[in-house]
């Protein structure tokens, strides 16, 4: 079966447009078969894109799991003094995230694959729909790595479903030492805020 979350999908192109409508925006966003939730803005990143907190001016800023980009190009137009790398192992939605940050003129947009990213990058926030059904382990792995590269007042806000464990995501995120408490809780969703974890400060990455 073909998942989102494959490198290279291998299910044939079937390009579509989805329309992104916040109260500060309206994109037209190129979509195709084998990205994540190519038929509409999902719900989930909806609620995130609708509740978090205006992103810091300038600096560097991280969509994690960027897809075909509603989340980074929120971001790039909301801080256009900013940096905003948009990451995914997903090489289609990594083009197509590109593609569709230069037809919205948001040359600020650095759309590239996960291992693509000079290491050296801190970010001062992250903004996420983060790919829980790439299993718990991964997940873990994903998020350590990343979340160790937030600046020491760095937050991440994350979107996920409550019945795909967003309770047991907080609870294992302070119990490896990252502040995260419930920031909002809409429908089935909640969005958590994870804050830098103070032993390691935009240091360590010990998931490489
Ligand atoms: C739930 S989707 C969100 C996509 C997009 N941000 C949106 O809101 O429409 C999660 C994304 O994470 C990507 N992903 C999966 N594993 C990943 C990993 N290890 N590192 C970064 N991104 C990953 C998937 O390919 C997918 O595009």
């Amino acid at each position: 079966m073909a998942h989102y979350f494959e490198e290279r999908p291998e299910t044939a192109s079937r390009p579509g447009s989805v329309t992104l409508v916040l109260p500060d925006l309206h994109l037209k966003l190129e979509t195709d078969s084998g990205v994540f939730s190519p038929e509409r803005i999902d719900q989930g990143t909806r609620i995130l894109l609708e509740t978090v907190p205006p992103p810091p001016a300038g600096g560097d800023l991280l969509d994690l799991g960027c897809g075909y980009g509603p989340i980074a190009l929120t971001m790039a137009s909301r801080a256009p003094g900013a940096t905003v790398w948009a990451v995914d192992v997903n090489r289609r939605s990594v083009e197509l995230c590109a593609r569709n940050a230069r037809a919205a003129a948001l040359d600020k947009v650095r759309s590239v694959h996960v291992d693509e990213v000079p290491p050296e990058v801190r970010y001062t926030t992250i903004w996420s729909n983060p790919a829980i059904r790439i299993g718990k382990a991964a997940m873990h792995e994903m998020l350590t790595r990343w979340l160790s590269r937030l600046t020491p007042d760095g937050i991440a806000y994350l979107v996920v479903q409550k019945h795909l464990g967003s309770d047991s995501l907080q609870r294992w995120l302070n119990e490896r030492g990252w502040p995260t408490d419930r920031m909002a809780s809409r429908s089935s969703y909640r969005v958590l805020r994870v804050r830098a974890r103070p032993d390691v400060p935009g240091t360590a990455d010990p998931a490489r």
